[in-house]
């Protein structure tokens, strides 16, 4: 089995070698399978979830709830609920840094390493801000919130 088989755009070369992405944090490329179902969903069923009584968005719907069921199956999740789409990695941390700032307590630290992106950086830097956090090294913050 050959996975680059599976990414069409492996098949083309970059600057004359075979193309090789690391960039995934950014963007992930698709496998024929992905780029499939994203063209039948449009075709087929294309429509605002959670938002309308019509058919179309009952299958939209039904199929974003499914496709929930199933990160929590792959991912092994307790709850459906724990599954949360967002759309992009920013996003996604800023909600996790969001809801950690209730649980923030005296005593604990933010402590970011040096090799993160830049929205793994902000994120815990207004986070630190937010719950007055105090400075204590490079992106290193100590908690003093009660
Ligand atoms: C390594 C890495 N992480 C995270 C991100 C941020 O991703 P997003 O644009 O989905 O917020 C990027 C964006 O360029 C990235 O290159």
């Amino acid at each position: 089995m050959n996975i680059r088989e599976d990414f069409p755009i492996l098949q083309r070369s970059s600057r004359g070698k075979p193309l090789v992405y690391l960039d995934n944090g950014a963007t992930t490329q698709k496998p024929h399978q992905v780029i499939h179902a994203i063209e039948q969903y449009y075709c087929n069923h294309n429509a605002n979830v959670h938002r309308a009584a019509h058919e179309l968005a009952e299958e939209a719907t039904a199929l974003l709830e499914g496709c929930r069921n199933k990160a929590q199956a792959f991912l092994g999740a307790k709850h459906r609920e724990e599954i949360i789409f967002t759309r992009g990695t920013t996003e996604g941390i800023n909600l996790v840094a969001q809801v950690i700032s209730e649980r923030i307590k005296p005593g604990q630290d933010i402590v970011i390493s040096q090799l993160e992106h830049h929205s793994n950086i902000v994120p815990w830097q207004l986070l630190a801000q937010r719950t007055r956090c105090q400075h204590k090294g490079d992106r290193h913050y100590g908690c003093r919130r009660s």
